[in-house]
Protein backbone atom coordinates (compact mmCIF):
# COMPACT_ATOMS: atom_id res chain seq x y z
CA UNK A 1 0.00 0.00 0.00
CA UNK A 2 0.83 3.41 -0.70
CA UNK A 3 1.37 6.19 1.37
CA UNK A 4 3.44 8.41 -0.83
CA UNK A 5 5.72 9.00 1.96
CA UNK A 6 9.18 9.26 -0.60
CA UNK A 7 6.99 11.63 -2.71
CA UNK A 8 9.33 13.74 -5.00
CA UNK A 9 12.57 12.03 -3.80
CA UNK A 10 15.35 11.01 -6.00
CA UNK A 11 18.14 8.85 -5.11
CA UNK A 12 20.20 5.84 -5.93
CA UNK A 13 20.07 2.68 -4.70
CA UNK A 14 23.05 -0.12 -5.55
CA UNK A 15 23.26 -3.65 -4.96
CA UNK A 16 20.43 -5.02 -6.45
CA UNK A 17 21.40 -8.64 -8.10
CA UNK A 18 18.24 -10.65 -7.68
CA UNK A 19 14.97 -10.64 -6.35
CA UNK A 20 16.43 -11.60 -2.52
CA UNK A 21 18.40 -8.64 -2.47
CA UNK A 22 17.93 -6.50 0.28
CA UNK A 23 18.26 -3.39 -2.33
CA UNK A 24 15.78 -5.02 -5.09
CA UNK A 25 12.82 -5.31 -2.37
CA UNK A 26 14.56 -1.40 -1.46
CA UNK A 27 13.57 -0.60 -5.23
CA UNK A 28 9.79 -2.23 -5.28
CA UNK A 29 8.87 -0.07 -1.73
CA UNK A 30 10.74 3.03 -2.61
CA UNK A 31 8.86 3.08 -6.38
CA UNK A 32 5.57 2.01 -4.54
CA UNK A 33 6.47 5.38 -2.15
CA UNK A 34 6.63 7.43 -4.90
CA UNK A 35 10.52 7.75 -5.42
CA UNK A 36 12.28 8.20 -8.78
CA UNK A 37 15.68 6.74 -8.76
CA UNK A 38 18.75 4.96 -10.76
CA UNK A 39 20.00 1.71 -9.95
CA UNK A 40 23.44 0.83 -10.24
CA UNK A 41 25.53 -2.16 -9.59
CA UNK A 42 29.00 -3.54 -10.60
CA UNK A 43 29.36 -4.29 -14.49
CA UNK A 44 30.20 -7.97 -13.77
CA UNK A 45 26.92 -8.21 -11.98
CA UNK A 46 24.76 -6.31 -14.85
CA UNK A 47 25.76 -9.52 -16.98
CA UNK A 48 23.77 -11.58 -14.84
CA UNK A 49 21.18 -9.39 -16.56
CA UNK A 50 18.32 -9.83 -13.96
CA UNK A 51 18.54 -6.22 -12.57
CA UNK A 52 17.22 -5.44 -16.12
CA UNK A 53 13.65 -6.77 -14.92
CA UNK A 54 14.10 -4.32 -12.32
CA UNK A 55 14.97 -1.58 -13.66
CA UNK A 56 11.87 -2.28 -16.43
CA UNK A 57 9.70 -2.55 -13.10
CA UNK A 58 11.00 0.47 -11.80
CA UNK A 59 10.65 2.12 -14.94
CA UNK A 60 14.31 3.50 -14.57
CA UNK A 61 17.87 3.04 -15.68
CA UNK A 62 20.74 1.31 -14.65
CA UNK A 63 24.28 2.73 -14.36
CA UNK A 64 26.85 0.21 -14.44
CA UNK A 65 29.78 1.47 -11.70
CA UNK A 66 32.06 -0.60 -9.51
CA UNK A 67 31.67 1.34 -5.71
CA UNK A 68 35.29 1.14 -5.59
CA UNK A 69 36.19 3.45 -8.17
CA UNK A 70 36.00 6.87 -7.31
CA UNK A 71 35.69 7.61 -11.09
CA UNK A 72 32.60 5.03 -11.60
CA UNK A 73 30.91 6.85 -8.63
CA UNK A 74 31.48 10.45 -10.55
CA UNK A 75 30.10 9.37 -13.51
CA UNK A 76 26.91 7.38 -12.07
CA UNK A 77 25.64 10.50 -10.58
CA UNK A 78 26.68 12.73 -13.03
CA UNK A 79 24.56 10.13 -15.44
CA UNK A 80 21.74 10.09 -12.80
CA UNK A 81 21.32 13.53 -11.73
CA UNK A 82 20.65 14.32 -16.06
CA UNK A 83 18.21 11.58 -15.93
CA UNK A 84 16.89 12.56 -12.26
CA UNK A 85 16.92 16.09 -13.29
CA UNK A 86 18.41 17.34 -9.94
CA UNK A 87 20.43 16.95 -6.94
CA UNK A 88 19.54 13.58 -4.45
CA UNK A 89 17.66 12.92 -1.82
CA UNK A 90 18.54 9.04 -0.59
CA UNK A 91 21.24 6.71 -1.07
CA UNK A 92 21.26 3.31 -0.23
CA UNK A 93 24.68 1.44 0.16
CA UNK A 94 23.84 -2.12 -0.33
CA UNK A 95 27.26 -3.59 -1.05
CA UNK A 96 29.50 -6.38 0.76
CA UNK A 97 32.03 -8.93 -0.91
CA UNK A 98 35.04 -10.41 0.92
CA UNK A 99 36.92 -12.54 -1.39
CA UNK A 100 38.37 -14.94 2.38
CA UNK A 101 34.66 -15.51 3.04
CA UNK A 102 33.57 -16.64 -0.50
CA UNK A 103 36.77 -19.03 -0.70
CA UNK A 104 36.72 -20.51 2.74
CA UNK A 105 39.72 -18.94 4.11
CA UNK A 106 40.12 -19.75 8.01
CA UNK A 107 40.23 -16.62 10.10
CA UNK A 108 44.00 -17.46 10.83
CA UNK A 109 44.82 -18.04 7.46
CA UNK A 110 43.33 -14.66 5.74
CA UNK A 111 44.85 -13.58 1.98
CA UNK A 112 46.20 -10.11 3.16
CA UNK A 113 45.09 -8.84 -0.43
CA UNK A 114 41.91 -10.26 -0.19
CA UNK A 115 41.19 -8.87 3.52
CA UNK A 116 42.14 -5.02 1.18
CA UNK A 117 39.57 -6.30 -1.43
CA UNK A 118 36.95 -6.63 1.75
CA UNK A 119 37.51 -3.50 3.21
CA UNK A 120 37.53 -1.54 -0.05
CA UNK A 121 34.49 -3.31 -1.51
CA UNK A 122 32.32 -3.52 1.73
CA UNK A 123 33.43 -0.31 3.74
CA UNK A 124 35.40 1.99 2.08
CA UNK A 125 33.15 2.40 -1.10
CA UNK A 126 30.84 3.46 1.42
CA UNK A 127 33.65 6.93 2.30
CA UNK A 128 33.73 7.21 -1.25
CA UNK A 129 30.24 7.67 -1.98
CA UNK A 130 29.70 10.00 0.56
CA UNK A 131 33.16 12.29 -0.15
CA UNK A 132 32.53 12.02 -4.38
CA UNK A 133 28.81 13.17 -3.48
CA UNK A 134 30.44 16.33 -1.23
CA UNK A 135 32.78 16.99 -3.27
CA UNK A 136 29.95 17.54 -6.38
CA UNK A 137 27.18 18.83 -3.69
CA UNK A 138 25.12 16.28 -4.91
CA UNK A 139 23.34 15.59 -2.24
CA UNK A 140 19.85 17.92 -1.07
CA UNK A 141 19.90 19.33 2.42
CA UNK A 142 18.29 16.36 4.87
CA UNK A 143 19.24 14.03 2.26
CA UNK A 144 19.84 10.15 4.33
CA UNK A 145 21.77 8.26 3.45
CA UNK A 146 22.00 3.96 4.14
CA UNK A 147 24.12 1.73 4.38
CA UNK A 148 23.52 -2.12 5.60
CA UNK A 149 25.58 -3.59 8.32
CA UNK A 150 25.60 -6.74 10.26
CA UNK A 151 25.75 -7.05 14.42
CA UNK A 152 29.52 -9.40 13.54
CA UNK A 153 31.05 -5.54 13.87
CA UNK A 154 30.15 -5.60 17.43
CA UNK A 155 30.33 -9.09 18.82
CA UNK A 156 31.96 -11.99 17.75
CA UNK A 157 31.26 -14.86 15.40
CA UNK A 158 32.95 -17.84 14.20
CA UNK A 159 32.12 -17.33 10.89
CA UNK A 160 31.95 -14.03 9.43
CA UNK A 161 35.50 -14.02 9.26
CA UNK A 162 37.26 -10.44 7.44
CA UNK A 163 33.75 -8.80 7.17
CA UNK A 164 33.52 -8.63 10.38
CA UNK A 165 36.14 -5.74 10.43
CA UNK A 166 34.66 -4.45 7.38
CA UNK A 167 30.98 -4.03 9.19
CA UNK A 168 33.04 -2.26 12.27
CA UNK A 169 34.95 0.52 9.82
CA UNK A 170 31.56 0.94 7.42
CA UNK A 171 29.46 2.02 10.72
CA UNK A 172 32.62 4.05 11.94
CA UNK A 173 32.37 5.58 8.26
CA UNK A 174 28.03 6.95 9.11
CA UNK A 175 29.32 8.17 12.79
CA UNK A 176 32.14 10.06 11.16
CA UNK A 177 30.68 11.21 7.87
CA UNK A 178 27.13 11.93 9.85
CA UNK A 179 29.19 14.39 12.02
CA UNK A 180 30.51 16.29 9.04
CA UNK A 181 27.84 16.07 6.47
CA UNK A 182 25.22 16.99 9.09
CA UNK A 183 27.14 20.06 10.04
CA UNK A 184 27.73 20.61 6.57
CA UNK A 185 24.45 20.17 4.62
CA UNK A 186 22.53 18.46 7.27
CA UNK A 187 22.37 15.48 5.42
CA UNK A 188 21.60 12.42 7.43
CA UNK A 189 24.00 8.90 7.14
CA UNK A 190 22.85 5.58 9.14
CA UNK A 191 23.36 1.85 9.09
CA UNK A 192 20.41 -0.78 9.67
CA UNK A 193 22.22 -4.01 11.12
CA UNK A 194 20.03 -6.53 9.69
CA UNK A 195 19.23 -10.17 10.62
CA UNK A 196 20.86 -12.82 8.36
CA UNK A 197 18.83 -12.83 5.37
CA UNK A 198 18.60 -15.39 2.34
CA UNK A 199 20.42 -13.24 -0.22
CA UNK A 200 23.64 -14.12 -2.52
CA UNK A 201 25.80 -11.88 -0.02
CA UNK A 202 24.05 -14.11 2.87
CA UNK A 203 24.51 -17.50 1.54
CA UNK A 204 27.95 -17.24 0.50
CA UNK A 205 28.77 -17.78 4.51
CA UNK A 206 29.82 -20.88 5.61
CA UNK A 207 27.15 -22.21 7.50
CA UNK A 208 24.48 -19.71 6.47
CA UNK A 209 21.29 -21.89 6.89
CA UNK A 210 22.20 -23.06 10.10
CA UNK A 211 22.95 -19.29 11.66
CA UNK A 212 19.77 -18.31 9.91
CA UNK A 213 17.66 -20.77 11.61
CA UNK A 214 19.56 -20.31 15.31
CA UNK A 215 18.81 -16.49 14.81
CA UNK A 216 15.31 -16.71 14.28
CA UNK A 217 14.66 -18.81 17.64
CA UNK A 218 17.28 -16.31 19.41
CA UNK A 219 14.75 -13.48 18.14
CA UNK A 220 11.65 -12.81 19.93
CA UNK A 221 9.98 -11.97 16.68
CA UNK A 222 12.29 -13.82 13.93
CA UNK A 223 14.66 -13.06 11.85
CA UNK A 224 13.73 -9.78 9.87
CA UNK A 225 13.13 -10.23 5.95
CA UNK A 226 14.51 -8.26 3.35
CA UNK A 227 10.71 -6.85 2.83
CA UNK A 228 10.87 -5.97 5.75
CA UNK A 229 14.68 -4.34 5.57
CA UNK A 230 13.47 -2.33 2.78
CA UNK A 231 10.66 -1.04 4.67
CA UNK A 232 12.94 0.09 7.56
CA UNK A 233 15.32 1.56 4.98
CA UNK A 234 12.13 3.85 3.11
CA UNK A 235 11.16 4.75 6.77
CA UNK A 236 14.59 6.29 6.80
CA UNK A 237 14.63 7.72 3.66
CA UNK A 238 11.42 9.58 4.67
CA UNK A 239 11.08 13.13 6.61
CA UNK A 240 10.01 11.31 9.32
CA UNK A 241 13.27 10.26 10.73
CA UNK A 242 14.66 13.84 9.60
CA UNK A 243 16.33 13.88 13.20
CA UNK A 244 18.18 10.20 13.17
CA UNK A 245 21.91 10.48 12.16
CA UNK A 246 25.16 8.54 12.71
CA UNK A 247 23.02 6.12 14.11
CA UNK A 248 23.67 2.00 13.71
CA UNK A 249 19.99 0.76 14.09
CA UNK A 250 19.48 -2.76 14.66
CA UNK A 251 17.09 -4.15 12.32
CA UNK A 252 16.58 -7.74 13.71
CA UNK A 253 13.67 -9.13 15.64
CA UNK A 254 15.12 -8.58 18.60
CA UNK A 255 18.14 -10.60 18.58
CA UNK A 256 20.70 -7.96 19.57
CA UNK A 257 19.24 -7.48 23.03
CA UNK A 258 18.36 -11.16 23.43
CA UNK A 259 20.37 -13.31 26.12
CA UNK A 260 18.53 -16.74 25.56
CA UNK A 261 15.23 -17.45 24.67
CA UNK A 262 13.33 -20.48 25.82
CA UNK A 263 13.40 -22.19 22.25
CA UNK A 264 16.88 -22.05 22.57
CA UNK A 265 16.96 -23.85 25.90
CA UNK A 266 14.45 -26.45 24.43
CA UNK A 267 16.73 -27.17 21.62
CA UNK A 268 19.51 -27.86 24.07
CA UNK A 269 17.87 -30.18 26.92
CA UNK A 270 16.56 -31.79 23.58
CA UNK A 271 19.96 -32.43 22.59
CA UNK A 272 21.33 -33.32 25.91
CA UNK A 273 18.02 -35.65 26.91
CA UNK A 274 19.09 -37.68 23.42
CA UNK A 275 22.52 -38.01 24.06
N1 LIG B 1 22.22 -11.27 3.72
C1 LIG B 1 22.51 -11.10 5.00
O1 LIG B 1 22.45 -12.03 5.82
C2 LIG B 1 22.94 -9.73 5.47
C3 LIG B 1 22.86 -9.42 6.84
C4 LIG B 1 23.28 -8.16 7.27
C5 LIG B 1 23.78 -7.26 6.34
N2 LIG B 1 23.85 -7.60 5.01
C6 LIG B 1 24.41 -6.63 4.07
O2 LIG B 1 23.42 -6.22 3.17
C7 LIG B 1 24.06 -5.70 2.00
C8 LIG B 1 23.38 -6.26 0.76
O3 LIG B 1 23.62 -7.64 0.66
P1 LIG B 1 22.49 -8.70 0.31
O4 LIG B 1 22.38 -9.58 1.47
O5 LIG B 1 21.29 -8.03 -0.23
O6 LIG B 1 23.21 -9.59 -0.82
P2 LIG B 1 23.38 -9.42 -2.41
O7 LIG B 1 24.41 -10.42 -2.78
O8 LIG B 1 22.07 -9.52 -3.08
O9 LIG B 1 23.94 -7.94 -2.57
C9 LIG B 1 25.32 -7.61 -2.49
C10 LIG B 1 25.59 -6.69 -3.65
O10 LIG B 1 26.92 -6.13 -3.61
C11 LIG B 1 27.26 -5.91 -4.99
N3 LIG B 1 28.69 -5.64 -5.15
C12 LIG B 1 29.72 -6.47 -4.84
N4 LIG B 1 30.89 -5.89 -5.20
C13 LIG B 1 30.58 -4.65 -5.71
C14 LIG B 1 31.35 -3.59 -6.24
N5 LIG B 1 32.69 -3.65 -6.31
N6 LIG B 1 30.71 -2.48 -6.71
C15 LIG B 1 29.35 -2.40 -6.65
N7 LIG B 1 28.57 -3.38 -6.15
C16 LIG B 1 29.18 -4.50 -5.70
C17 LIG B 1 26.84 -7.23 -5.63
O11 LIG B 1 26.83 -7.20 -7.04
C18 LIG B 1 25.47 -7.42 -5.00
O12 LIG B 1 24.46 -6.82 -5.79
C19 LIG B 1 25.54 -6.04 2.13
O13 LIG B 1 26.24 -4.93 2.67
C20 LIG B 1 25.50 -7.16 3.16
O14 LIG B 1 26.73 -7.32 3.84
C21 LIG B 1 23.42 -8.80 4.56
Amino acid sequence: MSENLLKGKRGIITGALDENSIAWQTALKAKEQGATFVLTNAPIAMRMGAIKELAEACDTIIVPADATSVADIEKLYDEAREYLGGNFDFLLHSIGMSPNVRKGKAYGDLNYEWVQKSYDVSAISFHKMLQVAEQKDILNEWASVVGLSYIAAQRAFPFYSDMSEAKAILESIARNYGLRYGKLKKVRVNTISQSPTKTTAGSGIGGFDDFFDFADIASPLGNASAEDCAAYIVSLFSDFTRMVTMQNLFHDGGYSSTGITQELIDVFVDRKTNN
